[in-house]
């Protein structure tokens, strides 16, 4: 995975699609007081502490970056440092170089945050990775998952798009480990970690464009792009029409744009 994510160099809020609007919400969700100890887990280049600058001119609370890839923590480092003081990087931030899992520490946290990353996890290990998120939180601690929302007739052929876009960027490591859970698996793996299922906070739309891939992940490579495309209008095709009621595939002049959903869970 981490050979993966050193070779990754996207901007998660193009490839993502996310809205300052969705940045809003979710931070009116996570609710950071100050002086909180905040864990921003599998947190690439720290774009969440990144967006809430933008909101607030001081940075007020503790923030752990933990994030297992040199590039995405080394790219955090440097953005972080131009946007804030030496002392105040000093003060409140911390760069943690390690995976979830064999991560260890006393500290606990107020927020123990996963945004867009429990699906790097495989099947087996999403579990243990929910545990240790617990184990993270202190009494009045709060757990808070952004993630790709998927009923189950979606489930399928959300991992099909994403998955066969990995095959095709090289990116072997993820393509073999990433799970993409539906809702269902994914509040039966909550229960069985000990944490109680809820409906999410906020249900958004994932405007997906495949063209936004193209540069950043597929290297403005034309073939690979084409038979990505191809991939996707043939798997739509044969898909249920529960999926097709729900999922459109608009083609536009440089690809595909698909109206998937995101979603933002709480567990207090
Ligand atoms: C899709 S990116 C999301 C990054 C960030 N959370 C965001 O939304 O901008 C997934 C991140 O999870 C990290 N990751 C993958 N496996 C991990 C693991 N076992 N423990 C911690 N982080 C992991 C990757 O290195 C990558 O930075």
């Amino acid at each position: 995975m981490q050979e993966d994510y050193n070779r990754r160099k996207v901007d998660y809020h193009h490839i993502h699609a996310t809205s300052n609007v969705h940045f809003d919400i979710f931070f009116e969700i996570l609710n950071i007081s100050d002086n909180q100890k905040v864990i921003d887990v599998g947190g690439g280049y720290g774009e969440i502490l990144l967006e809430l600058r933008k909101r607030n001119a001081n940075i007020n609370f503790y923030y752990d970056l933990l994030e297992p890839s040199n590039l995405q923590l080394n790219k955090g480092k440097e953005k972080f440092l131009k946007d804030l003081s030496f002392d105040a990087v000093q003060k409140y931030i911390q760069f943690i170089d390690s995976d979830l899992m064999s991560f260890t520490t006393e500290k606990k946290y107020d927020h123990v945050i996963f945004k867009m990353v429990l699906h790097e996890f495989s099947l087996e290990n999403k579990k243990n990775a929910l545990k240790k998120a617990k184990l993270l939180l202190n009494d009045n601690g709060i757990l808070t998952i952004w993630r790709p929302y998927l009923p189950s007739y979606i489930r399928n052929f959300f991992s099909a798009v994403i998955l066969k876009k990995d095959e095709l960027a090289g990116f072997n490591t993820m393509q073999k480990t990433r799970y993409f859970d539906s809702e269902d698996q994914f509040n039966s793996l909550l229960f069985e970690a000990g944490i109680k299922p809820v409906e999410p906070v906020f249900i958004f739309e994932y405007l997906f464009d495949t063209y936004r891939r193209f540069e950043s992940e597929l290297h403005g490579n034309t073939s690979l792009y084409k038979e990505w495309l191809e991939f996707i209008q043939e798997i739509y095709y044969n898909e249920t029409n529960a999926l097709k009621n729900q999922v459109k595939l608009i083609k536009g002049d440089k690809g595909i744009y698909i109206n998937f959903q995101r979603a933002i869970y709480q567990y207090k």
